[in-house]
């Protein structure tokens, strides 16, 4: 028999004896969705005794986690903006900072009720365009990527937040993609790591994480220069391009932007003062 503080002390412990950094929360977000419940409410069931069927189900999950297995793809969920998405190996876990390209795309939009057009290249599970049409109410969006397993899991989530009018998918690489529509709103988050960072990745990632999500070839920088392109054809007078992109490409892309006449409008800075965001529009 196992209580609820015995099973989080003893999963915590094994997490941190192969150096999960992450195992006090892990270990809680694993137990409160194997009783389904929420994390806090852990702390006031501490004496309640797991039942047989719990114990299992606990021990196959910690299992997975033990083989650092991110908790996203154990739990086929992740939380981002205001939603919770479906995912799973197809697709890279949305990260918090991407939140931040909603945050300026918002800040510069003043009527949300405008019927405005979208496009995010490079959609993965859709969290940036699912989570921008949620808040601009009566706008479309067309979600682009290149992996049809990618795709599938964009749909279970268009599909889930009930979006399924207002979206177009398209399976196409963003160096074929053809289109005479104009957009207001560009957003991307695009493969965005140099050789050398991808080799030095966690196995967390290594090993789970689609290749195709993280490889931005050797600089990092393969798909920005045509993103930009496309942009500055292709987006509206004053219309916004968000790109999350990485510290050391930043210089290179910010050239990139200036030769095809985008003004950098915000930049987003990590803690440790790296850029990560910028959002840019087209001059004149
Ligand atoms: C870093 S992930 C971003 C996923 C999601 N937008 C997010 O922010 O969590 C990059 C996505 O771009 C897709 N991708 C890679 N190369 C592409 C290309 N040439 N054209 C369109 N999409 C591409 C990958 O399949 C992957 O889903």
């Amino acid at each position: 028999m196992t209580t609820v503080l015995e099973a989080l002390k003893k999963n915590c412990k094994n997490l941190l004896n192969i150096n999960i950094k992450t195992a006090k929360i892990d270990s809680e977000i694993i137990l409160a969705s194997v009783l389904k419940t929420d994390r806090i409410n852990l702390s006031t069931q501490h004496n309640l005794i797991l039942n047989k069927s719990q114990e299992l189900l606990m021990s196959q999950l910690m299992e997975r986690r033990k083989n650092k297995e991110p908790v996203a793809y154990i739990l086929n969920k992740k939380d981002f903006w205001n939603e919770t998405y479906f995912v799973d190996q197809r697709v890279l876990i949305p990260r918090p900072e991407t939140e931040i390209l909603i945050e300026m795309v918002l800040k510069k939009i003043k009527d949300k009720s405008k019927v405005l057009q979208l496009l995010d290249i490079g959609c993965g599970s859709g969290c940036l365009l699912i989570s921008c049409l949620r808040e601009l109410t009566k706008s479309i969006g067309i979600g682009l990527d290149t992996s049809s397993d990618a795709l599938a899991v964009t749909k279970i989530n268009v599909k889930n937040y009930k979006l399924n009018k207002r979206v177009e998918l398209h399976k196409e690489s963003i160096f074929n993609f053809l289109t005479l529509k104009k957009f207001d709103v560009i957003l991307s988050n695009p493969p965005y790591l140099s050789s050398a960072e991808y080799d030095n990745l966690e196995i967390d990632v290594k090993n789970f994480e689609p290749k195709t999500a993280l490889k931005g070839g050797h600089d990092g920088t393969s798909h920005y220069k045509k993103i930009i392109t496309f942009a500055s054809m292709s987006l509206k007078k004053n219309g916004l391009l968000a790109l999350e992109l990485g510290d050391q490409q930043f210089f290179k892309i910010k050239e990139m932007l200036a030769e095809n006449s985008f003004r950098v409008l915000d930049k987003y800075r990590l803690i440790n003062g790296e850029i990560r965001c910028i959002l840019a529009s087209k001059i004149g």
